[in-house]
């Protein structure tokens, strides 16, 4: 094969190289195989020197023009390829303006939570202390010690869940009293008695259980808030006037507060405060019964009994207590038909508080 047959062939195959190579690594691959220190171009160029001198000029000028072409092409090839690639990584990085994006979920506190804090905070207000008590209760401190005997009638209106043991029998502590969810929070007014001398002012939120089928105003499980002070000289216009107080914090000016007598095995006198209905102001309307007024508490003086059950004596002190259900307060708060709605976790009625 003469110089000028190996050349023309050294450049097609070299040319057909650059046309296959796909991608800048393949084409400088092909760049170092011709025309890098070991390359085959570069080979015959330094070949060129053993020619005879009449060759020479022939074959110098062709070897060039061969590594002119090559280099031609590969120059246009990687231009080629950069821009090729630059473009797949401008639209490999794109923000895609279409996509949604990605939403957050901060939660809030429940209504019923916002409404106990709205309480907590009025009797804070006025120097009330939090007080806590067991939800697993014993039968002693639910019942008996709040002057309801174990025969007492006022017993079947707050039906509850008892414990039993393993063996499935009625668990019983110390050998005398049952173990059961308790009913209300009233028993947190014996604990605290127990463990605090009067002066006493305690506000006592929690949960509350009765053996109840949920409907529009009853739930088997709900919130409670007690109220309880014990000191020197507490009358029952202390306790009207405290819960006045509150009333207008919780419901606005206007709302006007009633009471009337009732009984309360723990109280004495005792009374069911109602509000004023807000939606018609005193008149009666479809929201209030045609009443007029809203049942919102039930309160009274500390028996004797009670105070005697925990040691204190009703001579020196007299004191007043009151319950409230946080689901009823909020219902009216917001004008909620139905108690079910608290607990059903539906966000779309959750989200409006
Ligand atoms: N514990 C009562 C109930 O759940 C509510 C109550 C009434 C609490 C009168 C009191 C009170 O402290 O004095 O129905």
């Amino acid at each position: 094969m003469s110089i000028a047959e190996e050349l023309s062939a050294l450049r097609d195959e070299a040319l057909d190289a650059v046309v296959s190579a796909t991608d800048l690594d393949s084409l400088e691959a092909v760049r170092i195989a011709y025309l890098g220190k070991k390359g085959s171009l570069t080979a015959v160029l330094r070949g060129l020197g053993s020619l005879s001198a009449e060759e020479r000029p022939a074959a110098g000028k062709l070897s060039n023009e061969v590594r002119i072409a090559l280099e031609e092409a590969l120059t246009q090839k990687r231009s080629r390829l950069e821009s090729e690639a630059l473009a797949s990584r401008i639209s490999a990085q794109a923000v895609d303006v279409t996509l949604p994006g990605r939403q957050r979920m901060p939660g809030k506190r429940h209504v019923i939570h916002q409404v106990v804090d709205e309480i907590v905070q009025t009797f804070v207000g006025l120097g009330y202390e939090i007080g806590e008590g067991p939800e697993v209760e014993l039968d002693y401190y639910n019942f008996t010690a709040l002057n309801h005997p174990a025969d007492h009638p006022a017993r079947a209106l707050q039906d509850t869940f008892y414990v039993r043991d393993l063996s499935g029998d009625r668990a019983v502590v110390e050998g005398e009293s049952d173990v059961l969810l308790r009913t209300h929070t009233s028993p947190v007014q014996v604990h605290t008695m127990e463990t605090k001398k009067p002066p006493i002012y305690v506000l006592a939120p929690g949960k509350v259980y009765r053996r109840d089928v949920a409907d529009p105003s009853h739930l088997p499980q709900f919130t409670q808030i007690e109220g309880l002070v014990v000191d020197e000289g507490i009358t029952f216009g202390d306790l009207k006037g405290t819960l006045e107080h509150f009333v207008k914090r919780m419901f606005g000016d206007v709302s006007r507060v009633r009471l009337r007598p009732h009984f309360f095995p723990f109280t004495e006198p005792s009374a069911e405060v109602d509000i004023s209905c807000g939606i018609c102001g005193g008149e009666g309307c479809r929201s209030c019964g045609g009443e007029g007024w809203l049942e919102i508490l039930g309160c009274g003086m500390v028996d004797p009994n009670v105070f005697r059950h925990v040691g204190i004596d009703p001579e020196r002190y007299s004191g007043f207590a009151f319950g409230m259900g946080a689901e009823r307060i909020a219902a009216l708060k917001y004008g909620i038909p139905d108690l079910r709605l608290f607990i059903e976790g539906d966000m779309r009625f959750l989200r409006q508080f």
